[in-house]
């Protein structure tokens, strides 16, 4: 059975995809911070080991991973923090750039002597950069440059035989969106978003994104002229 290696194992997305694809009988390898939400995510099934490190802390990634051999990778640890009004806060884009960019990237240079022939990494990214919303400074900016990243490392790694997936989910109910005060169109449950992304990772697709409705429509807004796009934007922004 494949051993599939989860970050943002022990809460919301993370900790769905890990259960299921235990319980399909797959040796999953949990990663998260909190060592209590990771041994509450062991006790679920015997297939799945767990590992607590920051995944901002580059070492720490090494030492964690050096004795993996996933056939899978699934990058979905990530946070999520605003600029309010307008006021750059660089510590908090620091944080929001050091966790959903760096952190993955830490994990793959960890991993990538590791990957053979045949494996997968997918990177959980979010349709959040493909607007410019307001407040989204940093965690919009920080999705565009992971993605990139994926979608460059997919074509420097495709002469290895390792495929490279992007997710993009829309609004997934989950601790990250429990805090926001904001209307989410669209949203959708943890076991929407796992069957999602476990359907589109057995199809071997390069791009998942879900839900389908919210996603087409935030593809025709993409689309529009940059006047039209800011003119509904602007409605957002908090005075
Ligand atoms: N929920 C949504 O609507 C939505 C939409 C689009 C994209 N996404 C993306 O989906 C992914 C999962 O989000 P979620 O909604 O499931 O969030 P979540 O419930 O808040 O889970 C986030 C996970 O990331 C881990 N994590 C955060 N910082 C870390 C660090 N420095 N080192 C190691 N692990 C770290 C957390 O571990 P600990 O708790 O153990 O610290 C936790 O397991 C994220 O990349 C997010 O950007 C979510």
């Amino acid at each position: 059975m494949m051993t599939v290696l989860i970050t943002g194992a022990s809460s919301g997305i993370g900790a769905g995809l890990a259960k299921a694809w235990a319980d399909d009988g797959c040796k999953v390898i949990a990663c998260g911070r909190d060592p209590e939400r990771l041994e509450t995510l062991r006790q679920h099934s015997p297939h799945i080991s767990v590992r607590s490190f920051d995944m901002t802390d580059r070492d720490a990634c090494r030492l964690a991973l050096q004795d993996c051999q996933p056939g899978l990778v699934i990058l979905c640890a990530g946070t999520c923090e605003y600029l309010d009004k307008g006021v750059i806060d660089a510590e908090l884009v620091e944080r929001v750039m050091a966790t959903n960019v760096l952190g993955p990237v830490n994990c793959l240079a960890a991993l990538q002597s590791q990957l053979v022939s045949g494996s997968r990494v997918v990177l959980v990214s979010s349709m959040a950069h493909w607007l410019h919303f307001p407040r989204a400074e940093a965690y919009g900016a920080s999705k565009a440059a992971l993605t990139w990243f994926a979608n460059t490392l997919r074509l420097d790694w495709e002469p290895k035989g390792i495929a490279v997936t992007v997710v993009s989910p829309g609004f997934v109910d989950t601790p990250l969106t429990r805090k926001n005060d904001f209307p989410m169109p669209g949203q959708v449950s943890v076991v929407h978003a796992v069957r999602a992304i476990r359907q589109g990772v057995a199809k071997g697709k390069n791009h998942i994104a879900f839900p389908r409705g919210f996603s087409v429509m935030m593809r025709l807004l993409a689309g529009m002229p940059g006047g039209v796009q800011r003119m509904l934007l602007r409605r957002m922004v908090r005075s």
